[in-house]
């Protein structure tokens, strides 16, 4: 039996709200890169690798692209040296792109290079590596997120910019179950700006942007 042919195309089913975990579940024992499924989070993260350039829609993508690279966002920054965290199987800006799932790294073509490791562990880049940092839809799977802006901070040049970009809305279901840190949007301002950011957020589009720039060197 193809165990892996079967389990995609049971993520497949999933994604279109069929009722198949247990059976996933099942399979998932039987293929090398997913056992553990659902529960561990970075083999949750590389299942989801498969169907990630589905799940968020062309319109929402050209906003946050728009965003991100326009004058209110990077503003040519990013051109410089970008880390882009949680980079998933999609990247905004070229970038040094870091995640935990193999898999998200694998699928991502916007990448100079590719770093494996834990968002919820200290960030392992030198002080004032990069001219700017991103983040979409990750700060809500982060348990740790204030430690990681700190991180951030250390990482960013002077006067460098960090973006960070949120859905507004509700996530469906099946992620929802990853979330760890749900605040609303003046509650992830204030926490930004009590980090040492000078903070300018706006909503656009059902979406969260933070545009935070460095301008103390800790
Ligand atoms: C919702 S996806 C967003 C992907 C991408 N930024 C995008 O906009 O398409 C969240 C990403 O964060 C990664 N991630 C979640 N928790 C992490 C952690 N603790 N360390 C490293 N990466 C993590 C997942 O593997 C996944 O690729």
């Amino acid at each position: 039996m193809d165990y892996e042919g079967e389990f995609l195309k049971g993520l497949i089913e999933l994604q279109y709200g069929g009722d198949v975990v247990e059976e996933l579940k099942k399979l998932s024992k039987n293929v090398s890169w997913a056992k553990g499924w659902p529960e561990d989070n970075k083999v949750f993260w590389n299942a989801e690798a498969f169907m990630w350039n589905n799940k968020i829609s062309k319109e929402k993508k050209e906003v946050i692209a728009g965003e991100l690279n326009g004058s209110k966002g990077l503003n040519g920054l990013g051109e410089e040296r970008n880390l882009d965290l949680g980079c998933g199987a999609y990247s905004y800006v070229r970038s040094v792109g870091f995640d935990f799932s193999e898999k998200m790294l694998q699928f991502n073509d916007n990448l100079v290079e590719r770093v494996k490791g834990d968002l919820e562990q200290e960030l392992p880049f030198d002080k004032d590596a990069f001219a700017s940092v991103t983040a979409v839809f990750l700060f809500n799977y982060i348990k740790n997120y204030e430690q990681l802006l700190l991180g951030v901070k250390r990482v960013l040049k002077p006067g460098g910019v960090f973006m960070m970009v949120l859905f507004g809305g509700e996530v469906n279901e099946w992620q929802r179950q990853k979330e760890v840190s749900k605040l609303n949007f003046e509650e992830w301002r204030k926490c930004l700006k009590d980090v040492g950011f000078e903070v300018e957020s706006y909503k656009k589009e059902g979406l969260w942007f933070f545009k935070c720039v460095n301008r103390k060197i800790i």
